[in-house]
């Protein structure tokens, strides 16, 4: 059994400590070290939190906690989460979503609105970035949002944001889609009437679709592990429309043994769906 120094709570866990953690666990987790090589700050205070709320003195202490305690995966599994997200990230890509896909949807869709699906939708940001864009243009729009973390889904709902949030938002849009509320932005009630909010883990559940444009940035494709990406890009494909779209994140990439799907602008990583006819 390993012992619990005396100073437990007063030691912080190394960087390099740290790393060495991250690079043993995550793929354990089916989870890619060089996905949080960046971020890896935000997990290692969790993880760190963690040990000290349990009286750990040392992260090998916290190792055979996982070894001896299998229910403790969950828990770090948790702590693994990264939630940054801002509204209209990546400006060229959501330009181009907005002004490109959208209306070319909206020709394939009406009179029904485009069916949207919004993975790890965080906060919110991206799946209102679109409510908003498509308000804009009168394109009628279902956008359903998922995510696996309770505390997004909360933020979701509540639909209030820092200004840091709203940067890359075109000015105007932010004007005519928010309304002050002391230091924060709330969108307002309309904006909000066509986005639903699910709790979901998307490496076991996904909505039933199918889906005119599904988004999933920052999330599987960044910190999920080769077999599992494939799944997870499997499952998107199956629940996308013939000729429909997927986004992912500028920074990541489509499994390339995953075939259907082909990348309409260099670069921006949104891949439209060019499968044979099906029938
Ligand atoms: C880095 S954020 C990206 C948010 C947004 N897609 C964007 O690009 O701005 C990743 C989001 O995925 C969610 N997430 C992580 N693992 C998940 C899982 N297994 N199933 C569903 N959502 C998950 C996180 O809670 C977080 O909100």
């Amino acid at each position: 059994m390993q012992e619990v120094s005396a100073d437990a709570p007063n030691r912080r866990m190394k960087d390099p400590e740290c790393i060495a953690f991250l690079q043993w666990a995550l793929p354990r987790l089916q989870l890619r070290w060089p996905g949080y090589r960046k971020v890896r700050r935000q997990v290692c205070k969790r993880v760190d939190r963690r040990m000290r709320a349990l009286g750990l003195g040392s992260v090998e202490a916290y190792r055979a906690r996982l070894d001896a305690n299998p229910e403790e995966w969950a828990v770090l599994d948790d702590l693994t989460r990264i939630t940054v997200s801002r509204f209209f990230r990546e400006r060229d890509v959501f330009t181009y979503l907005c002004e490109t896909v959208l209306p070319e949807l909206h020709a394939l869709a009406a009179p029904q609105p485009i069916r949207v699906w919004s993975a790890g939708c965080g906060g919110g940001e991206e799946a209102y970035t679109l409510a908003i864009a498509a308000h804009q243009q009168r394109i009628p729009v279902r956008i359903l949002g998922t995510d696996w973390d309770e505390r997004q889904l909360v933020r979701a709902h509540e639909a209030r944001y820092s200004t840091g949030s709203l940067k890359e938002l075109p000015a105007q849009w932010r004007a005519s889609a928010f309304e002050q509320q002391g230091e924060e932005l709330l969108l307002l009630r309309e904006l909000r009437a066509n986005v639903e909010l699910l709790r979901q883990d998307i490496r076991r559940n996904m909505p039933a679709g199918p889906f005119h444009l599904i988004l999933c940035r920052y999330l599987a494709f960044t910190y999920f592990d080769g077999p599992l990406q494939r799944k997870v890009a499997e499952g998107l494909l199956s629940r996308t429309v013939r000729n429909g779209f997927v986004a992912l994140g500028k920074h990541e990439s489509w499994p390339v043994d995953v075939s259907g799907l082909v990348e309409t602008q260099p670069g921006l990583r949104v891949y439209g769906d060019r499968r044979p006819d099906r029938g």
